[in-house]
């Protein structure tokens, strides 16, 4: 099964390093990003978690709950969160899926099929660096893929989730190198004129298919 934007996030029971769960009852009624990296114990992954975790009050504050992945056993994610939290000097509180039998990878397309060093010791290929972002309704809102090589911004991650829950609420959308608190675009679909009485900051019409509106927030 291919997933793609607007499918149902599959359902699933994994062991983290939090205890057992299973998937669509730990997204709860929750914004949910799952996101893979290719091993423990390795440098450029090292560097992402701890950001993630450094970033745990700005996931809290949109309400989302963060949950990694790898083909890693329990015990080295265990033995691995020590070392991140000792680098980053962080606390790292979200749960880890070990997936040593590629059970999810594979359900989620996270597999390496690019990078010939990124296999384990039985030459089995481990995970990239992929990022799912899933809504309350469970439904997959962005798909990233990135190289082993490439470590990620996890602030691009928190921007597409502001845009996605701004859009959500209003009728709008973000334009290019948005950020919290830029001028946002009115939807298509809104008349100019009813978006004068939807968007009482004002309307400012540079084309008649591009029309800005300040932030509602
Ligand atoms: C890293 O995290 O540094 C890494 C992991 C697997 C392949 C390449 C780089």
């Amino acid at each position: 099964m291919t997933l793609r934007l607007g499918s149902v996030a599959p359902d699933f029971e994994a062991e983290t390093t939090q205890g057992p769960i299973r998937f669509h009852e730990f997204i709860g009624e929750n914004w949910t990003v799952l996101f893979s990296h290719p091993a423990d114990f390795t440098p450029v992954c090292t560097t992402e978690l701890g950001l993630v975790a450094a970033l745990q009050d700005e996931w809290d504050a949109r309400q989302v709950k963060v949950i990694g992945l790898s083909a890693n056993g329990l015990e080295d994610h265990k033995k691995w969160i020590a070392d991140i939290n000792e680098i980053s000097h962080v606390n790292l509180t979200f749960p880890i899926i070990a997936d040593a039998d590629r059970r999810i990878s594979i359900l989620y397309d996270m597999l390496d099929y690019q990078d010939p060093t990124n296999v384990d010791a039985k030459g089995i290929p481990f995970t990239i660096r992929s990022v799912f972002i899933i809504d309350p309704k469970k439904t997959i809102r962005l798909i990233l893929t990135y190289p082993a090589s490439t470590g990620r911004n996890f602030d691009e991650i928190l921007r597409v989730i502001d845009s996605l829950q701004l859009g959500d609420t209003y009728r709008i959308t973000t334009p290019g190198n948005w950020k919290k608190g830029d001028d946002v675009i009115i939807h298509p679909s809104v008349s100019t004129e009813e978006a004068h009485s939807m968007f009482p900051k004002g309307v400012k019409v540079v084309k008649p298919y591009l029309r800005l509106t300040p932030s509602p927030f």
